[in-house]
């Protein structure tokens, strides 16, 4: 599923930002430019990637 639909950015790939040591949306903004258009996926982001990182 597309989680910023902006830059293309789906949540497999915020789950392999999270293997690879991301943590925080800012790491997602900094490594992939998440958020950084229209902003409305930031919330999804932080979702997605607290739920990786309960996983992981
Ligand atoms: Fe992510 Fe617009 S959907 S910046």
């Amino acid at each position: 599923m597309y989680v910023c639909i902006c830059h293309g950015i789906t949540d497999s790939q915020i789950r392999q930002g999270v293997q690879q040591g991301m943590q925080h949306v800012r790491d997602l903004y900094q490594q992939m430019s998440l958020g950084s258009q229209c902003g409305k996926c930031v919330c999804t982001a932080k979702q997605v990637l607290s739920h990786c990182q309960s996983e992981a």
